[in-house]
């Protein structure tokens, strides 16, 4: 059984100038220093990243872009590349997140193919899915979730699949203080991995690391990382505050 290492990753969204990107992770480089044993990533808006990345430097607090364009460069005005995004010192990056979908109206056949540029590019993507409350008041959610899994990774090799993350994040539960319940969340974090698992094989689907997003607190962390196959989680307004985003990473 694969040792997943357990990922906390901070969703700036559309906040933060270059100055409070500063402020914000100056203090916490000091405050989660020599925490081995997980990884943290902050994925500050793009025009942050540089900023970022200098303040970082030398910590193990690595970057993910919010997003990314599927071609390496070209005539696409208004969008950022893998290649420009590995430049600026990004690691990772977020794909198909619900808010990319619901109002900038992005499918899974766009989501497929920016997990495969940031593969092909080095980035580690993030694969976004999550139901609405209205899917999962119709009993879809489950359906839903394996429609967005299998539809993001579209014709991806099972190593590709190995090395990514996947973060679920029921919709109703973003930015609106309602958290998914730890039993909640598990049961779609293994509806997940085993959606992995019959697109590839079990060995694949347990080394992929599944983040919960949603109203993620300091007060909420722990019970949600005690479920089986909670490896981590994508964590938007409490990421945008030291305290409570360092003790989210110093879950217990
Ligand atoms: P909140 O933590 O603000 O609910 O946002 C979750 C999210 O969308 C992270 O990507």
């Amino acid at each position: 059984m694969a040792v997943r290492r357990p990922l906390i990753a901070g969703n700036w969204k559309m906040y933060c100038t270059r100055p409070a990107a500063e402020q914000l992770l100056t203090a916490l480089k000091v405050q989660i220093s020599g925490l081995t044993d997980r990884e943290v990533v902050v994925a500050p808006p793009f025009t942050a990243l540089e900023t970022a990345a200098r303040v970082l430097a030398g910590s193990s607090i690595r970057l993910a872009a919010q997003n990314l364009h599927w071609e390496p460069q070209g005539a696409f005005t208004g969008e950022v590349s893998g290649p420009m995004l590995k430049e600026l010192g990004c690691s990772y990056v977020i794909i198909g997140h619900s808010e990319r979908r619901q109002y900038c109206a992005e499918i899974d056949e766009q989501v497929a193919r920016k997990v495969k540029a940031a593969q092909r590019d080095g980035l580690v993507p993030i694969l976004c899915v999550g139901e609405t409350l209205e899917e999962r008041e119709r009993g879809d959610m489950l359906t839903v979730i394996r429609r967005q899994t299998q539809g993001g990774l579209q014709g991806q090799e099972k190593a590709a699949i190995a090395a990514l993350v996947i973060a679920y994040e029921p919709v109703w539960a973003i930015g609106t203080g309602r958290t998914a319940t730890p039993d909640q969340a598990q049961e779609v974090h293994a509806a997940i991995r085993a959606t992995l698992a019959a697109i590839t094989d079990q060995d694949t689907a347990d080394a992929v690391r599944i983040l919960y997003g949603g109203s993620v607190k300091a007060d909420n962390v722990d019970g949600l990382m005690a479920q089986a196959d909670i490896d981590g989680a994508l964590v938007g307004g409490a990421s945008l505050q030291v305290e409570s985003f360092a003790r989210i990473v110093q879950f217990r």
